[in-house]
């Protein structure tokens, strides 16, 4: 019952809200309300793009602007959404939501997740977590990250004997960051495809307007994944290993400063579940860029030192997360344009990206771009992924990898893309891969041509 007030006073009356906009051909809500035309939202982006620094979007300003984006994400006027939901809502729908009261388990937007409060409570959450993905740390998972790639690509080969499609996304680029986060925090690898399927079936709860069956369901697998969150944090504070999450819940009993259990549970599953379902599609996106684009794979062969590079233009072009939110802290004014306290602004990164005053042919796809790396993929200011380094090394590592070893790999039919809004890419990709580069162990020989 509270789910149902819930759901009605949130994803319920947006959908209305968003179909309403949609029916008047607003191109901001037909992204939001139509998978199809979530195939290639970029035009519909483009019909956002004009001199004014905001557009009308289905129910709040959007900005597809580099420079605008980048300006509210850096400001200390604007702040999270997360913080208070209700702000802005008719009162009706406030007091439905305040007679539902908080939901049961902690999703990546709802405090205290690092992604929805502001300081100081970010900074302390931050700063318990940055060190474990500073750059440096990064580089000391390399190594292992490309013998998980490569143990991989064997269980691969294996699989397509015969020249059988293999589904990349299922028995690859979600298999390797979900194995790369779990041995950086310490969970327990074995239940990689566990982790998995919470994480698929919880990841449109970044999305709005969900149906009633969708937002059940991101509910459900968000509940199950914060209590085995809860109950692997309670044995490690019995029994604590040397991993990140052992020394989380020892900083939070030892240092007055320290987390409590919800903000323990809250960071230790966003740091994980953002350390999966975002990377996913970075290799799947980066993959099907690759099959449509012969002449950037050639130049990647020739050259493998553009690989970062490829990375960072892959993140442009294709990026995973497609837009975030900022809610306006105290009246400003953005580019001339006057917010009001409490407003909410949508920043589209994706659409940022393409940017013509930034970058130059802004839909190429051109591994060489000199500037690739400009992009806000990644967002920017205080809430900038934590991720980034890790998330840009796994990248290259599965990409190259996989291209190296497949020189032949090819796609094997169309690819299904994920449903969901805010997170793009694909839900599975078949390939073929074709005569493996070399074969070192007798294993990989099985790989037949597709
Ligand atoms: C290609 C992969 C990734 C992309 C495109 C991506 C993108 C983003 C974006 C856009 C934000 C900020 C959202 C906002 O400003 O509202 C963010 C935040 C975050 N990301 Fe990532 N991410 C990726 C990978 C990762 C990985 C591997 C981790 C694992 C540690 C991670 C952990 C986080 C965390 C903890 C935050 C919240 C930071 C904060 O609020 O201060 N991300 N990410």
């Amino acid at each position: 019952m509270r789910s149902a007030i819930r759901w009605a006073a949130t994803h319920g009356a947006m959908r209305l809200a968003i179909g309403a906009q949609a029916r008047r051909g607003n191109p901001d809500a037909e992204v939001l309300r139509d998978a199809v035309v979530r195939e290639d939202p970029y035009q519909h982006y483009e019909r956002l793009r004009t001199d004014a620094p905001f557009a009308g979007g289905a129910f709040a300003r959007v900005s597809v602007h580099h420079d605008v984006c980048t300006e509210v994400l850096r400001s200390d006027d604007f702040g999270v959404i997360g913080g208070d939901r209700t702000k802005g809502l008719p009162p009706l729908l406030r007091k439905a939501l305040r007679l539902a009261g908080p939901r049961p388990s902690i999703g990546p937007l709802d405090p205290p997740s690092m992604l929805a409060v502001d300081p100081p409570e970010h900074t302390r959450y931050r700063r318990m977590v940055s060190r474990a993905f500073s750059a440096r740390a990064v580089t000391h998972f390399r190594e292992r990250t490309e013998q998980i790639a490569e143990e991989l690509l064997d269980d691969l080969a294996r699989d397509a004997v015969g020249g059988q499609p293999v589904d990349l996304v299922a028995r690859y680029a979600s298999l390797l960051p979900v194995t790369v986060i779990s041995e950086m925090l310490g969970v327990p690898v074995a239940m990689r495809e566990q982790f998995l399927a919470w994480g698929d079936g919880a990841s449109p709860s970044l999305d709005m307007g969900l149906t009633w069956s969708t937002h059940r369901s991101v509910e459900r697998n968000l509940a199950e994944l914060d209590s085995w969150f809860r109950g692997h944090l309670r044995r490690l504070r019995a029994d604590p290993g040397d991993d990140l999450l052992s020394q989380l819940v020892v900083a939070a009993d030892d240092d007055g400063s320290g987390l409590s259990e919800q903000e323990l549970v809250a960071t230790a599953a966003l740091v994980f579940g953002a350390g999966f379902e975002t990377t996913v599609n970075l290799i799947g996106n980066g993959t099907a860029l690759l099959f449509g684009s012969p002449d950037q794979r050639r130049l990647l062969v020739d050259d493998p030192s553009l690989w970062p590079n490829a990375v960072d233009e892959m993140l442009r072009v294709e990026s995973p997360v497609q837009r975030t939110g900022r809610r306006v802290k105290r009246d400003t004014t953005v580019h001339g344009v006057p917010l009001r306290e409490g407003e909410l602004v949508l920043l589209g990164l994706a659409a940022a990206n393409r940017d013509p005053e930034v970058f130059q042919d802004p839909h190429t796809f051109d591994v060489t771009r000199t500037n690739a790396r400009d992009h806000v993929a990644f967002s920017s200011g205080i809430h900038f992924c934590l991720g980034a380094a890790l998330a840009r090394m796994e990248g290259e590592v599965a990409l190259r990898a996989l291209f190296q070893r497949f020189p032949d790999l090819g796609p094997a039919g169309a690819g299904r893309r994920r449903g969901t809004i805010i997170l793009r890419g694909y839900e599975s990709l078949p390939v073929t891969l074709g005569h493996p580069a070399s074969a070192p162990s007798g294993e990989r020989s099985t790989a037949v041509p597709g």
